[in-house]
């Protein structure tokens, strides 16, 4: 079976994280995020999670040699040799670059790049209101897709926290570094014919089905 490499782009709250859950379950792909790869190493209090943590808190990007480390040993896992979700990385033309290479390296190539398009109003909605479970990391929204228990996981009735890089001024910053580093790969990836663009402002489960019939079509095209 030919593997299935995938990125999802996108803005800060676009749903990224929340269609990953959903295609890793359709699709059996390894699903990377650099977001939760990181907030993992701080968790841990590692130095790499210290040195992460000031950038992410100042919603900037975390410099690209500490991040190329970490996906460069992770794509090589054997989950993902058979397949791969990249959730957040590449988030600048560096990045791309690199992944191209390490692919190209190792003989593997890219299926396509995912973008969720979402408009930044709705991201300052979506990203105050977030909740997310502190011990699984599922992602729920007050408004949205609130819990059946107001602060508590339904999945594993732990804790819902909020993110500390969700607080309005940070978001806004973060929006401002995806327009100025992170956007350009939209082109970037047109360009290379990868691109593929679904509305992020439906119903999660419509961007779902849109999502998920995209990959079923390529993963087929691929195996012909
Ligand atoms: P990261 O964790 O990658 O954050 P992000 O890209 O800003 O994306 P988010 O996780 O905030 O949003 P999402 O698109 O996953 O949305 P979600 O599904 O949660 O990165 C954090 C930081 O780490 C960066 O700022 C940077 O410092 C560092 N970093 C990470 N990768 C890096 C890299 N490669 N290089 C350098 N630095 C890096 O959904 C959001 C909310 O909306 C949820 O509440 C959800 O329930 C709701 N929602 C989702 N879909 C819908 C829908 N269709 N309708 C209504 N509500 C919805």
């Amino acid at each position: 079976m030919v593997e299935t490499n995938l990125i999802l782009l996108g803005p800060p709250g676009a749903g990224k994280g929340t269609q990953a859950e959903r295609l890793q379950a359709d699709f059996g792909l390894a699903h990377i995020s650099t977001g939760d790869m990181l907030r993992a190493q701080r968790a841990a209090g590692t130095d790499l999670g210290r040195e992460a943590e000031k950038y992410m808190n100042a919603g900037e990007l975390v410099p690209d040699e500490v991040i190329l480390g970490m996906i460069g040993l992770r794509i090589a896992e054997q989950d993902a040799r058979e397949g791969f979700l990249l959730d957040g990385f590449p988030r600048n033309t560096a990045q791309a670059d690199a992944l191209s290479k390490t692919l190209a390296d190792s003989g593997r190539r890219l299926t396509a790049a995912l973008l969720i398009d979402v408009p930044d109003q709705e991201v300052v909605r979506r990203l105050a209101g977030r909740r997310v479970c502190s011990k699984s990391g599922h992602v729920y929204h007050v408004e949205f897709d609130p819990p059946k228990r107001e602060g508590v996981c339904d999945q594993d009735g732990s804790r819902l926290i909020q993110r500390d890089d969700d607080k309005e001024e940070t978001i806004l910053r973060r929006l401002e570094v995806y327009a100025r580093q992170t956007s350009p790969l939209i082109n970037y990836y047109e360009q290379a014919g990868l691109l593929r663009r679904f509305d992020g402002q439906r119903d999660p489960d419509e961007v779902h089905d849109h999502i998920r019939a995209t990959v079923a079509t390529l993963r087929l095209e691929d195996e012909l």
